[in-house]
């Protein structure tokens, strides 16, 4: 049975939790990109006419940032959930806007018990009893219900998102999800929640989301849902503040599975696994088992790439030459990525990735002297790196800025405004 001096510290942490991040708090993805991050970065520029561009955009937090800070943003994100979600995040709300959720939200909430004694939609993931207890789940499923009813499903109106947001928060905070890792886990029991508990998260959650909206976005956002190896139609950009996958094989699907699967972004394990296919570094699912199959349309051939991959294939592992070939695909792929990137940039650009290093079977992959030949190797000068911090799960694994310029870089005034084919705007409600 659930136990109200939890629930209760439950929902002190939800509130607390959003209270200080904003809208950055508003859902969590595993690893974190630190705002203040984004933040120095732009602070190197005082030009606001700069065009900023995150190809890996994820929650969308290199666009928040830098359009709060009045530049405008352009972000690439190849995960349609987080495209979605990224332009709720980046939306401005009116009060009007906000009086409206608080009306359609209080519908929601009334239609609940209506739906409490019906048989809902769940949603088809692997082992569900292991996240939600079965109480928990048929409330989850009626509070879904109800939201269906009022406001259509996610990809049927923008409007009401926030809603949805929230209602992703409440499937995280009654599941048994353990964030004490670097990727999710599930605790042993998922734990056993009464209608009241739930709805009074929710409720929670969602006051806090719409209070955390009342702040400016002072500039564009556009949201491109696209593959950063392709790039087609962008153009334009001055600087470049992104953190893409590392090779490290988190999986994003995976991470970010409970709130796609119930905002029915992914129906089944196939889609995931595709998706996840189309992931630079992604191997969940069936994706891992395509990897020995893979081959590369052209190869990059550089001696650093080819001793780390040869070091990982040679090591006495059954898994070896797989992970040389997940080596060997990510770099390629960010090989594709870094060169077509370079079109989109005008005459004079700077970049920044943060990205990790990792290690298969003691083999340290060196992504930072990796990354700063693949520059090289696409043309790009002013290349250089540094620590920017040690992930604190293995002494041997760091994070770096990556920074390269294009034509030398500088902070000059841009002449494009950019318009990029089946972006979308993020005016309020647009
Ligand atoms: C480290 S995360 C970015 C996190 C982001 N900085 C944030 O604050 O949420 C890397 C992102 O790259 C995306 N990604 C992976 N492969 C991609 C591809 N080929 N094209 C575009 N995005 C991709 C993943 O879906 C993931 O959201």
């Amino acid at each position: 049975m659930s136990d109200l001096s939890i629930v209760k510290q439950f929902s002190e942490y939800t509130f607390k939790y959003n209270m200080s991040l904003g809208r950055h708090g508003w859902l969590r993805l595993t690893p974190a990109y630190s705002v203040h991050l984004v933040e120095k970065v732009l602070n190197l520029y005082k030009n606001k006419d700069l065009v900023v561009f995150d190809p890996f955009s994820g929650t969308g937090t290199t666009g928040v940032v830098a359009a709060k800070n009045g530049y405008n943003a352009v972000l690439n994100e190849i995960n349609p959930f987080l495209v979605w979600f990224a332009a709720q995040k980046a939306a401005n709300y009116s009060d009007k806007d906000r009086d409206n959720i608080r009306r359609v939200f209080l519908e929601i909430i009334e239609h609940i018990d209506y739906y409490v004694s019906k048989e809902n939609w769940i949603p088809n993931i692997f082992k569900i009893e292991k996240w939600w207890n079965t109480e928990t789940l048929n409330i989850l499923s009626a509070i879904r219900a109800s939201i269906v009813d009022v406001i259509g499903e996610p990809k049927e109106s923008n409007r009401f998102s926030l809603i949805w947001i929230a209602f992703c928060r409440v499937i995280i905070e009654t599941s048994s999800v353990a964030f004490n890792h670097i990727s999710m886990t599930l605790k042993s029991e998922p734990m056993q929640y009464k209608k009241e508990y739930i709805t009074d998260i929710l409720k929670k959650t969602m006051a806090n989301i719409i209070s955390s909206t009342d702040d400016t976005i002072k500039a564009n956002v556009n949201i491109v849902n696209g593959d950063s190896r392709i790039l087609n139609g962008i153009s334009g950009i001055d600087v470049v503040i992104t953190s893409p996958p590392y090779p490290n094989r988190i999986s994003y699907i995976r991470e970010l599975r409970p709130y796609m699967y119930w905002l029915k972004y992914i129906i089944n394990s196939e889609d995931s696994s595709e998706i996840d296919w189309s992931c630079i570094g992604g191997t969940w699912g069936a994706a891992t088992s395509k990897l020995m199959t893979w081959e590369p349309e052209a190869s990059i051939v550089f001696a650093m790439l080819e001793d780390t991959v040869n070091e990982i294939a040679g090591t006495e592992n059954k898994n070896s030459k797989l992970m040389s070939i997940y080596v060997y695909k990510y770099f390629y792929d960010m090989y594709m990525h870094i060169k077509n990137l370079y079109k989109t940039l005008n005459e004079k650009a700077d970049v920044y990735y943060i990205v990790g290093n990792s290690t298969f079977f003691n083999v340290n992959v060196k992504s930072d002297l990796l990354y700063e030949k693949m520059f090289d190797m696409a043309g790009y000068s002013n290349i250089s790196s540094e620590v920017i911090r040690k992930r604190n799960c293995n002494k041997k694994l760091y994070e770096y800025c990556i920074k390269a310029s294009k034509n030398g870089g500088t902070t000059y005034k841009n002449k494009y405004v950019y318009a990029a084919p089946n972006s979308q705007t993020l005016l309020p409600f647009g």
